[in-house]
């Protein structure tokens, strides 16, 4: 039988990612688009071990094996605050799988004698090349997610044009093997550049932006399987990493965004590093500290509010102790709101993933340009460990590393509520002016404890 069938049933998995993609554009349609995706993938890995090409089914049922069972236990031990390291993992793994397959291609070609036309020459060196740098790029994210090395920007004199000299010296190599195949030492020395380049242009890059720099690994990883597509002729390969590609610079396009600083910035700003001065809470500044009954005491009497969650609200997991909190605001006749920062946390969507774990009301989730003209009309603003989406230094500090981030204009509310456990800065290592200002009472302690906290006190007056 022969394998026309292949490509229709490659194009009716594309469109299921795509109608997939489609429904994960709203939380309430993201469950339906899921399972379309991966009954896209199911239809798609079918379709490719019953084409004629597959050389040794045991050798696949092995990887299969090897491959569900350590997909699983990761699955099921991952926290949700250890998730950017393991979608890193996962993009590492897909551009070293593209980099390997573009390998063993060439290598065949070689063996056989046989010379791949243009497309596959300039694909092989494609795959080799992105694979191979988003391979070790996404190993330094994970490393500095999660603490195995420094977190913070690793720079050193002449870096950018060492980094040129390097991908210049790369793309000469990908000329020449495109041009001649079997020139296995350029081959070589290009595998070596790619690998050498991921962990050098991911170095310089500092903590808080690694979120942008793991969806900018995924694209790359999406662009080498789509190359790799192009090396095998595999039409549901292209598809699926040219989607791959296209979402993940068009996601790392709107963190950008959402953070006000050009991609360039990110990757080449160093943004971050430790600079004196910076980080502390600044001396001769006082904060005014409250307990959580105190906290109690005045939500009673609010008739609205706002909860601004952070990545603190996920460290201490307070989703549910906060869905308590606002159920109890709301049968005291408080209107209750839950706002959104698009970089609030440490992924996309962090925050609607984790109130919609606690099943909060989708309805009551509103975005950062919907919600701030609110805050100035708002009783009291009950910010939980969030703090460089609500940092006003955004909007008035020239100096500030994050001057011009776009935030949650909180300060603007009646009274501020800030639940953390210390005047610890978040993410961009930076002082929060907020904390000092009048309206603004300090809660010191940890999101889930303090909130039940306050709970127990609501229930007693
Ligand atoms: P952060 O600014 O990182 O602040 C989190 C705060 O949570 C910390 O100040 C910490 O203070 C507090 N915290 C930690 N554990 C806690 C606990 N158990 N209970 C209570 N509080 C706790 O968080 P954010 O406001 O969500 O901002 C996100 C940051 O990540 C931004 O800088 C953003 O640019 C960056 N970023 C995010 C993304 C995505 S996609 N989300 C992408 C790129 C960059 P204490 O230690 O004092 O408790």
């Amino acid at each position: 039988m022969s394998d026309s069938w292949l490509p229709i049933a490659y194009l009716f998995a594309a469109v299921l990612f795509i109608l997939g993609i489609r429904n994960l554009a709203s939380p309430r349609t993201a469950p339906l688009g899921n399972g379309m995706a991966a009954v896209g993938m199911a239809i798609a890995v079918v379709a490719t071990l019953l084409a004629r090409d597959v050389v040794s089914y045991t050798v696949v049922l092995a990887g299969i094996v090897v491959g569900a069972a350590i997909g699983t236990v990761l699955a099921l031990r991952i926290q949700m605050t250890a998730m950017p390291q393991m979608v890193a993992l996962l993009n590492g793994f897909g551009g070293g799988a593209s980099a390997l397959v573009a390998s063993a291609e060439l290598l065949r070609y070689v063996r056989e004698g046989e010379s791949p036309t243009e497309l596959v020459s300039v694909a092989i060196v494609l795959g080799a090349l992105i694979g191979g740098l988003t391979f070790t790029g996404s190993l330094v994210a994970f490393a500095k997610l999660q603490e195995m090395m420094r977190g913070a920007p690793i720079t050193y004199p002449l870096q950018r044009t060492s980094n040129a000299v390097f991908g210049l010296a790369s793309l000469g190599l990908g000329v020449a093997v495109a041009v001649d195949p079997t020139a296995l030492d350029a081959y070589a020395g290009l595998v070596a550049l790619s690998l050498a380049l991921g962990v050098l242009l991911v170095i310089p890059i500092g903590g808080a932006d690694m979120p942008v720099v793991i969806s900018l690994l995924n694209s790359y990883s999406g662009l080498a399987a789509c190359a790799t597509g192009f090396v095998l002729g595999n039409s549901g390969l292209v598809i699926s990493g040219s989607l791959v590609g296209a979402a993940g610079i068009i996601l790392t396009k709107l963190m950008c965004d959402a953070m006000n600083r050009p991609l360039t910035n990110v990757l080449f700003g160093a943004f971050g590093k430790v600079t004196a001065g910076v980080g502390a809470a600044v001396e001769g500044r006082a904060v005014k500290a409250y307990t959580a009954e105190d906290a109690g005491v005045i939500l009673s009497s609010a008739r609205s509010a706002i909860v601004v969650p952070g990545y603190g609200l996920a460290v201490a997991q307070a989703q549910h102790a906060t869905r308590q909190l606002g159920d109890l605001l709301e049968k005291r006749g408080c209107k209750v709101q839950y706002a959104i920062h698009p970089v609030a946390g440490r992924m996309p969507g962090h925050m609607n993933v984790l109130l919609a774990e606690a099943d909060v009301s989708y309805d009551k989730l509103v975005e950062m340009e919907q919600i701030n003209p609110q805050f100035p009309e708002t009783d009291v603003v009950l910010v939980l460990g969030a703090n460089d989406v609500v940092n006003p230094a955004a909007r008035s500090d020239p100096g500030s590393p994050i001057y011009g981030m776009p935030i949650l204009d909180v300060d603007r509310a009646r009274q501020v509520m800030v639940i953390k456990r210390s005047l610890n800065p978040g993410f961009a290592g930076i002082d929060n002016p907020l904390f000092y200002l009048d309206n603004t009472m300090m809660v010191f302690g940890d999101a889930k404890e303090t909130v039940l906290k306050i709970i127990e006190a609501l229930k007693t007056l």
